[in-house]
């Protein structure tokens, strides 16, 4: 073990509330238990799952820490006993339970994956949180080939730049569909086939008349659902990672019958460690050479100083951000 301070800068959430709720103080170091590692945390990924839980509406799984942050790229800092598959000084990205607004989180040894060849702590701790569930969901979970068209609402989110490019560089077609136009152009101009505004009318009857979608990643719920369906093609896949239009869609039980749509839905905060590490192998094996060949780079919104996490907070808030926001660990 290297010598440790006592204590670290940490941003909690002070109470339920707005961005002016995460607040700057002061922890103790964790330490990591048999299979769990320490990062010396360099960068975290802002995500708006944690958006969601400084306003109450998203708690930590049991056992968790309080403090936000989903994801970080720095050095390890100290493993536990039974840990052989990373060493102190190995610089890592990690997916966390919680814990990345601060100087040094624990994770379990499986959840940590090298960082890619070629790229900045900053680049590298945008990956983990939105390449784990993209990763999850639309290859592990919904299966989408090469050739196959892919549906992703949000195109412009962290979520929706990694969709475009992980499916783009793994041979698929996609269409995007984003706010405005500056956000449609934005999803062309990081890989998409095509983008439509969803505000419009009738994006499903241009979507399913130019071909259709095979799988839908969908985290807008509600009204679009029976939307989503309507363009599904038959034997396609429709994957739910949240509801940001509502928690409640109508659903048409023929649709479902006569294309045979294969519906299923997730969240990647409660998965076992045992699960985490299964996907992380093959995201090392699948996705992170298509990162290290050019494929498909992170792309970085702005980068926030740890300290102005409330600034990087209200930036998300606003939904100007194209691509990931990223804090720096000073
Ligand atoms: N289930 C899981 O495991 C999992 C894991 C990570 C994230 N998520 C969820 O995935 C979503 C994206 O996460 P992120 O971190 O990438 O967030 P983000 O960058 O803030 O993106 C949110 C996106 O949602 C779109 N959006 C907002 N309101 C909408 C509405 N009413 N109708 C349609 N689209 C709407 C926005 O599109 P415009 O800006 O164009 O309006 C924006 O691109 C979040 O809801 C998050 O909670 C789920």
């Amino acid at each position: 073990m290297t010598d440790l301070p006592a204590d670290m800068l940490v941003i909690e959430i002070a109470e339920p509330g707005g961005p002016e709720v995460l607040r700057e103080t002061r922890r103790p170091v964790p330490s990591p238990g048999p299979n769990e590692a320490l990062i010396r945390i360099r960068a975290a990924g802002v995500n708006r799952p944690e958006v969601l839980q400084r306003k109450g509406l998203y708690p930590p799984p049991p056992g968790a820490t309080d403090i936000p942050g989903l994801e970080c790229a720095g050095e390890i800092a100290a493993v536990g006993a039974d840990v052989a598959s990373v060493k102190i000084g190995d610089p890592v990205c990690a997916l966390l339970p919680g814990g990345g607004y601060g100087e040094y989180a624990v994770v379990d040894a499986g959840s940590c994956l090298r960082v890619p060849a070629g790229l900045s702590m900053e680049e590298a701790a945008a990956l983990p949180e939105t390449v784990f569930t993209v990763y999850a969901n639309i290859f592990d979970d919904a299966d989408l080939q090469p050739g196959e068209t892919l549906l992703v609402h949000g195109g412009t989110s962290g979520i929706g730049v990694t969709a475009i490019l992980l499916a783009k560089a793994n041979g698929a077609r996609v269409i995007a569909t984003a706010s405005s136009d500056e956000k449609t152009a934005a999803c062309l101009k990081i890989g998409a086939d095509a983008a439509y505004r969803y505000d419009e009318d009738k994006w499903e009857a241009s979507i399913a008349e130019d071909g259709g979608a095979d799988v839908v990643l969908d985290m807008a719920g509600g009204d679009f659902f029976a939307r989503n369906l309507a363009c599904l093609n038959p034997g396609g896949r429709h994957v739910s990672i949240a509801f940001l239009r509502g928690p409640e869609g109508a659903v048409n039980i023929f649709d479902i019958m006569r294309k045979r749509l294969r519906l299923s839905g997730s969240t990647m905060k409660a998965r076992p460690p045992e699960e985490k590490a299964r996907l992380a192998v093959g995201i090392q094996d699948r996705i992170w050479p298509l990162i290290e060949n050019g494929a498909a780079r992170p792309v970085i919104d702005k980068v926030f100083p740890l300290e102005e996490a409330a600034k990087a907070h209200e930036r998300m808030e606003a939904g100007r951000h194209i691509g990931k926001i990223v804090l720096k660990v000073a």
